[in-house]
């Protein structure tokens, strides 16, 4: 085991976007998004950012291979699942989240209504008070309308 007492994940995630899909973000379904992640499971960019951002804390690769997008079991699938199975993993190893913090890059809708609900939901996936759960949006200015990206820091403490 790792004889370190904090440890700095990072994790990012992109999705093409496609009109007539659900757009999900952070657990939570985006009410007038005029386009949807095109993907393998349920394509919330910013759990999978998160989910990255755990296992790549303590060098365990990322959820590519663990949720292989070859495999027909995983179609569709929640994308709570993926993080609470990082989650797991980190939890066996010792080490828990004491914070996190992600980035959505999005055009459009504005996601600002949205922010508590998602702070809510990934603190609670995280299993991390709200307080401790930062959530910003940015636009990408036009260059990436049919994009979605997500990034994701979290610091994992020992015990
Ligand atoms: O990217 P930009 O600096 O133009 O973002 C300006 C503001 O718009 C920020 O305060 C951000 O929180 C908000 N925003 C949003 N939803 C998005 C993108 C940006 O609420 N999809
Ligand atoms: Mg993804």
């Amino acid at each position: 085991m790792s004889a370190l007492p904090y440890r700095i994940g990072y994790g990012e995630d992109a999705h093409r976007l496609e009109a007539g899909r659900t757009l999900v973000l952070g657990g939570v379904p985006v009410p007038h998004a005029p386009a949807g992640a095109v993907a393998h499971s349920d394509g919330d960019a910013a759990l999978h950012a998160l989910a990255d951002a755990l296992l790549s804390g303590l060098a365990l690769g990322d959820i590519g291979q663990y949720f292989p997008d070859t495999a027909a079991e995983w179609q569709g699938l929640d994308s709570a699942v993926i993080l609470a199975r990082a989650l797991e993993l980190v939890r066996a190893r010792g080490y828990r989240p004491a914070n996190a913090a992600l980035v959505v890059t999005l055009d459009r809708p504005k996601l600002g209504p949205l922010r508590a609900a998602m702070a809510q939901r990934m603190a609670e996936l995280l299993q991390l008070p709200e307080t401790e759960m930062g959530v910003s949006f940015k636009t990408s200015e036009g260059l990436a309308p049919d994009h979605v990206q997500a990034r994701a820091t979290v610091l994992l403490v020992a015990g």
